[in-house]
């Protein structure tokens, strides 16, 4: 062995990053990240603009002021709030933290893909209980949790099915875990959905010391770029992924723009609007050209080609990237039929209503 040689544990896993794409010709719709239709609030593009930002200086270790905003918003514990750099972040943390070598994480069979990978950089196993019609079932993540399980991850609703199961079921699977078994909610997802499928997440945070919910700003509040994620927990949690937390993950930026997106409720029911109205037409578009449609409660819908109908999922998506139109491909979830979309302004989704006409017209072959 002439050269350094990383650990055994990643040596599967060296290559795949999905490619966000380069426009070809002008300009790129990218409808394959799940990322906010309309960009972020202008009042965090304003805070980015006019507040104190000294790039030579290091970022507070915890913004209180971003803590206290984010407990404002949604009537939380400040004191039970750690920020990250995105809630990528917090997945590596957790399983980092937690797992002994070969403890095993039990997640749904499609569950984020960070969450497969974090176990295995963290030395830990995946466990995927089978979903059914696409959709976690709670029974089968229970008859998957073994001496060895460490960590349960749900992802609701998840990326990238798109469904979700209702708060009864996210009781019932905590209440039959044992209590030495970390119950991780990954709730990116959770402002398209009424405020009250948060906030009930967050009092079985309040009233148990195994549950972890995480969120994200780069969703709906369209602040991707910026890298900005939390964790809602217990103290005793929050020490423990604050102690191995790089002390400056979250930026100056972040904090500033952050507070401002987070405080202007006006922009994100607007987005939440904006939202509905597409997932409210964009479904029965879609089948009525044939295309099976999963049901989706986010900003993004999972569809499926039937090969025996013409158009693969690998053609359509040639075809819209010859357009400069990003879809994601599923092969990394074992889903080669499957292509995911996100929600994207009026302007990109009626460009990519008449690109699926002419896909289903043109048989799938280019023009
Ligand atoms: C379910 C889920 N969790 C977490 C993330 C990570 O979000 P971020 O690291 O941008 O906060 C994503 C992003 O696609 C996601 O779909």
């Amino acid at each position: 062995m002439t050269a350094p040689q990383p650990k055994q544990a990643i040596a599967s896993m060296l290559s795949y990053r999905p490619s966000f794409g380069v426009p070809s010709a002008g300009r790129l719709i990218r409808l394959s990240a799940n990322e906010g239709a309309l960009g972020c609030s202008p009042k965090a593009l304003e805070a980015l603009q006019k507040s104190a930002i000294d790039p030579s200086r290091y970022p507070e270790i915890q913004d209180h002021q971003l803590n206290e905003a984010i407990a404002e918003r949604y009537n939380l514990d400040a004191g039970r709030i750690l920020t990250s750099n995105g809630s990528d972040e917090l997945i590596s943390l957790l399983t980092l933290a937690y797992l002994e070598p070969d403890d095993e994480v039990v997640m749904s069979e499609y569950a984020f893909l960070v969450i497969p990978q974090a176990t295995q950089i963290a030395g830990g196993v995946s466990v995927k209980a089978a979903d059914i019609d696409m959709t976690v079932s709670v029974d089968n993540l229970l008859a998957a949790v073994s001496e060895r399980t460490k960590i349960l991850f749900l992802v609701n609703p998840n990326n990238p099915t798109g469904t979700m199961i209702p708060q009864e079921e996210v009781v019932r699977l905590h209440k039959n875990l044992p209590p030495h078994i970390l119950l991780v909610l990954d709730w990116a997802y959770a402002e398209y959905l009424e405020d009250g499928f948060s906030d009930a997440a967050a009092r079985m945070v309040e009233e148990h010391n195994n549950v972890v919910m995480t969120r994200t700003f780069s969703k709906l509040h369209g602040m991707a770029g910026l890298r900005l994620g939390w964790a809602y927990c217990s103290p005793e949690i929050l020490t423990t992924l604050a102690s191995i937390r790089g002390p400056f993950s979250v930026n100056q930026a972040a904090v500033m723009a952050g507070i401002a997106a987070v405080k202007d409720t006006e922009f994100q029911a607007k987005s939440v609007a904006h939202n509905r109205k597409w997932m409210a037409v964009l479904p029965a578009f879609l089948k009525q050209l044939g295309i099976e449609v999963i049901p989706s409660e986010t900003n993004f819908i999972l569809m499926r080609f039937e090969p025996s109908k013409g158009v693969t999922a690998v053609e359509a998506e040639k075809f819209f990237s010859a357009r400069s139109i990003l879809l994601r491909t599923m092969g990394a979830y074992g889903l080669g039929d499957y292509l995911r979309m996100s929600i994207g302004t009026d302007e990109e989704m009626e460009i990519l209503k008449d690109a699926f006409i002419a896909l289903m017209q043109s048989g799938g072959q280019p023009e």
